[in-house]
């Protein structure tokens, strides 16, 4: 693992802190890297209504495009789970949105496994199936 990754997952580790879970408990970090190493970090927030939580990954790809940003290299996921953690679905059809390639899964026990959102979502939906769009 390269400092720049190692430096990633400290970023979602830091900011998962801030996650706001009063109904799960469970709480997720992560930090998004641009190419050109700009890191933004985001954890998951959770609502009364249950459908309405964001993840961790999409709170810091919404806060990057946000800002402006739209070339990612990299992603780091943190939180307390059996196994690195992983993405979910929704997470990575909308990392795949941006092409964010390299995603790193870290558990709080300190493992990490890195992958390819090509090998996590494989054959993903994207702008160039919509004809007419
Ligand atoms: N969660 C994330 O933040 N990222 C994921 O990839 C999986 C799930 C959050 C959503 C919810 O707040 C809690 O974890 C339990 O599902």
């Amino acid at each position: 693992m390269t400092e720049e990754d190692q430096a990633l997952i400290d970023e979602a580790k830091r900011v998962r802190e801030f996650a706001y879970v009063p109904y799960s408990h469970f709480a997720v970090g992560a930090a998004l890297r641009t190419k050109d190493g700009k890191i933004f970090g985001g954890c998951n927030i959770e609502n009364s209504s249950f459908p309405m939580t964001v993840c961790a990954e999409r709170t810091a790809v919404y806060k990057a495009v946000s800002a402006g940003e739209r070339d990612f290299d990299a992603i780091a996921v943190v939180a307390d789970t059996p196994e690195p953690t992983r993405p979910c679905g929704s997470c990575r059809q909308v990392l795949a949105e941006f092409g964010v390639s390299k995603i790193i899964m870290h558990n709080v026990s300190g493992e990490t496994e890195i992958s390819t959102l090509k090998e996590l979502l494989p054959g993903a939906f994207s702008k160039d199936d919509i004809i007419d769009g």
